[in-house]
């Protein structure tokens, strides 16, 4: 069997989902028994984060440690040979033999498959600048799934926030569209969906509106609430502008539907009030709870090692 990488969502078929999905609900199962299983004991993750990250790196280490494996890791440029000049192409060829997976994060659009290209073992998208961020759709997903009924009735999405640079929305809204789905995207036109996604949602035929109106979430199963990514921006001026557009609070939600699950990537700024975290509604440290459990099912799909849970 070839080596299998994670690069962008479109590689997931709907039967691969499902499996992915019934895969992370038994790891789930069996971490409330078992903390420690043994999988990947003989594997090492290599994690080269060369932006900012707390869930993605951390869950990725602990989903690796979990399944018994070990982790290797290099967190920010200016601490690796890159700041001494060296290409990224360099920095990864020598991971060949130094682990047998590597989960990378860069600022550049694209930079997962480049590093895919360059070295033999699996890589992992863990978040490459505005473009996706397949992993974290995986485990939104799985959050979807753990509140809604997705494999039945037509579900509503409500995106918030940035979703011109919001690269965990450019993957989610690939896998929901292969389930039944519609989606509502609340944003000023400036920081709204980008052409490529609309014409790819126009294909699938997929039902999507948008808008700039919060208003619009009112009726929505799910909203799925993100920051203003300030380091995307080339205006700072920009940023300012749009920073404190939107603000999920107590007083908002008691105006949604009662069973709306309020999600955020994470991390938020003010876009979501913490006077919501303990509603009902609010799921968002759960969900970063499910990518723990999405990712060790996602280490054991890329070693084909998936049939091992059972
Ligand atoms: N959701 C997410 O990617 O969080 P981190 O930036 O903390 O990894």
């Amino acid at each position: 069997m070839g080596v299998k990488s994670i690069l962008t969502a479109d590689q997931f078929s709907r039967k691969d989902l499902d499996l992915i999905l019934e895969k992370t609900r038994q790891i789930e199962d069996l971490l409330k028994t078992r903390k420690q299983l043994h999988v990947l004991k003989e594997h090492i993750l290599a994690t080269m984060f060369f932006e900012p990250s707390t869930r993605t790196r951390l869950s990725f280490e602990s989903a690796m440690h979990r399944l018994g494996g070990q982790v290797i890791t290099a967190v920010g440029m200016q601490f690796s040979s890159l700041a001494k000049g060296e290409t990224l192409f360099d920095t990864l060829k020598v991971l060949e033999s130094y682990a047998d997976i590597c989960a990378i994060r860069h600022p550049v659009e694209g930079a997962s498959l480049v590093a895919a290209k360059s070295i033999s073992i699996p890589v992992i998208n863990a978040g490459d600048g505005a473009g996706e961020h397949p992993t974290q759709a995986i485990l939104d997903l799985y959050t979807i799934s753990a509140y809604k009924n997705i494999q039945g009735k037509k579900i509503v999405v409500g995106f918030v926030g940035d979703i011109k640079y919001g690269r965990t929305i450019h993957s989610l809204i690939k896998l929901l569209s292969k389930y039944q789905a519609s989606f509502v995207f609340i944003s000023p036109p400036e920081i709204g969906l980008p052409e490529k996604y609309i014409e790819e949602l126009n294909k699938a035929k997929i039902t999507f509106t948008e808008t700039s109106d919060i208003e619009a979430l009112r009726e929505c199963d799910v909203g799925y609430i993100t920051r203003i990514q300030e380091e995307r921006f080339l205006e700072h001026a920009t940023y300012e502008n749009f920073k404190n557009l939107y603000v999920i609070n107590k007083k908002f939600l008691k105006t949604c539907r009662d069973d709306i699950i309020i999600m955020h990537p994470l991390p938020r700024l003010s876009e979501v009030s913490t006077d919501i975290d303990a509603m009902p509604q609010a799921v968002y440290f759960k969900q970063a709870e499910y990518g723990l459990y999405s990712r060790m099912s996602l280490l054991l799909y890329v070693t084909n090692r998936l049939d091992e849970i059972n």
